[in-house]
């Protein structure tokens, strides 16, 4: 595996150098050596996440030694889009606001595409994004729905036919520790993966109620996390990482899934409180996924793999007969190495392409909730490929385009799935 963050500014300067037309001076081409690649980049949901996201792409490029301009934000909320804005001094005018803000946003000279709204409207803006051209950023899940994850799939490989980068934020594929124990079981250290499990159970994460006389959309897009319409059910919102992992490790996404779950004590939105999946990935192996979010209740977030010649932690802890040399990957946090590696990638033009991975792992949450709000077997083909299952067109409503259209009217809060009754 190459290690993109070790594309050094030279091969860079010789790739672009290579490019031109063969006619520049040569104290043109010393200055094309002496200036620092600049980044136009744009945010799209300008929250807690998106602002971080924001910062750790400066500090990604300050490590490579390129330069950003923040050319335009974007937020369903104009404040959002403005405050951010100004801690980047983008003018008012390309702060933009409302359900359209990200198509305004577009049609700017931004290269690269920072999305980190709530996961509902991750498919629509990339499929958008790519269609104008730009490099992209986005926060994990990438969907709510089995229609969702396919269109993000769909839009990787326009993506990729039209040479543009797609780094996801499921991090643990960025960092070292976890890089070196995936690069090891890949080469046989553990041997063949037979069973595991993945965790991620904490406390209970903030609520917002509603304000009075606040539109449905307001309050939705202000509560996403409660609604399984906005964020996917925690399932997929937290967990996806850990699954992300167990997909990464075993090398494709399980074929079934059988789950339940439950909530008790949430008081806002129709998440569940907690979930365990039995996940059967083929050859007998099968990985039990549990996630919860309860206050007062012991936490664990992780990764276990158990293999036919030893054992591993997602991030470390192996245990395996057969020595594997591992080379040395960047130590950088990982939530700036995705950048790093992100904006190596443009520069080499060698655009990393993590759509198909993420909606995959996406998917594969998705249809451990499905299956345990209904209670039944949720097989990886209803959601990909047999159009004839009730879950391959499974729609989570009010839809993305709902909210652009100003069609959203919120579900009841408080009235979750029942299993053996609905989806
Ligand atoms: N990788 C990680 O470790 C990590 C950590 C936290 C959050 N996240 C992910 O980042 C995303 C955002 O989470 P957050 O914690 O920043 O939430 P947040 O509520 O703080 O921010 C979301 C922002 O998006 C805006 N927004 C919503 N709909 C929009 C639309 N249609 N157009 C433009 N803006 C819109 C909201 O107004 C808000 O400002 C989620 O997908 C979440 O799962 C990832």
């Amino acid at each position: 595996m190459k290690e993109l963050s070790n594309v050094s500014r030279r091969d860079f300067i010789k790739t672009s150098a290579a490019g031109m037309a063969g006619v520049l001076a040569a104290q043109n081409v010393m200055f094309a050596a002496s200036a620092p690649r600049k980044f136009r980049v744009g945010l799209i949901g300008c929250g807690g996440r998106g602002n971080g996201a924001l910062e750790n792409c400066f500090e990604a490029a300050k490590i490579i030694g390129a330069e950003l301009e923040v050319v335009a934000t974007a937020d369903w909320f104009k404040d959002r889009a403005e405050n951010a804005g100004k801690k980047h001094n983008v003018p008012a005018s390309r702060c933009f606001s409302g359900g359209d803000a990200y198509k305004k946003l577009l049609e700017t000279s931004v290269e690269v595409v920072l999305i980190a709204t709530s996961p509902n409207f991750r498919p629509a803006h990339l499929e958008a994004a790519v269609k104008a051209g730009k490099h992209v950023f986005m926060e994990k899940p990438v969907a709510v729905d089995p229609p969702g994850g396919r269109k993000v799939i769909a839009a990787g490989e326009v993506a990729r036919q039209k040479g543009l980068a797609i780094v996801a934020g499921t991090q643990r594929r960025h960092e070292a520790s976890y890089l070196r124990t995936q690069y090891a079981v890949e080469r046989g250290a553990i041997g063949q993966i037979v069973g595991g499990c993945v965790w991620w159970c904490g406390g209970a994460l903030w609520f917002q109620t509603k304000k009075p006389g606040e539109s449905d959309a307001d309050y939705m897009v202000r509560n996403w996390v409660s609604f399984t319409e906005m964020s996917g059910d925690h399932l997929v919102e937290q967990h996806v990482h850990n699954l992300d992992v167990a997909n990464w490790f075993i090398g494709h996404p399980p074929l079934t899934a059988l789950g339940f779950g439950g909530r008790a004590r949430r008081k806002t939105g129709n998440q569940f409180d907690f979930f365990s999946i039995d996940f059967d990935y083929g050859n007998g192996c099968r990985i039990h996924s549990m996630c919860r979010q309860i206050n007062g209740t012991d936490g664990d977030v992780r990764e276990f793999f158990r293999g036919t010649e030893g054992e591993t932690g997602g991030g470390g802890g192996l245990k395996g007969s057969k020595q594997i040399e591992v080379p040395k990957f960047p130590e950088h946090n990982p939530y700036v190495q995705e950048h790093i590696d992100l904006l190596n990638s443009i520069i080499a033009e060698k655009p990393l392409n993590e759509a198909r991975n993420v909606a995959e792992s996406t998917l594969t949450a998705i249809m451990g909730r499905i299956s345990s709000y209904t209670g039944k077997l949720v097989r990886w083909k209803d959601l990909v490929e047999n159009e004839s299952s009730p879950w391959y067109n499974l729609t989570c409503k009010p839809t993305a385009l709902d909210f652009e259209t100003g069609q959203v009217v919120a579900p009841p809060d408080d009235i979750p799935a029942v299993p053996g009754r609905e989806a």
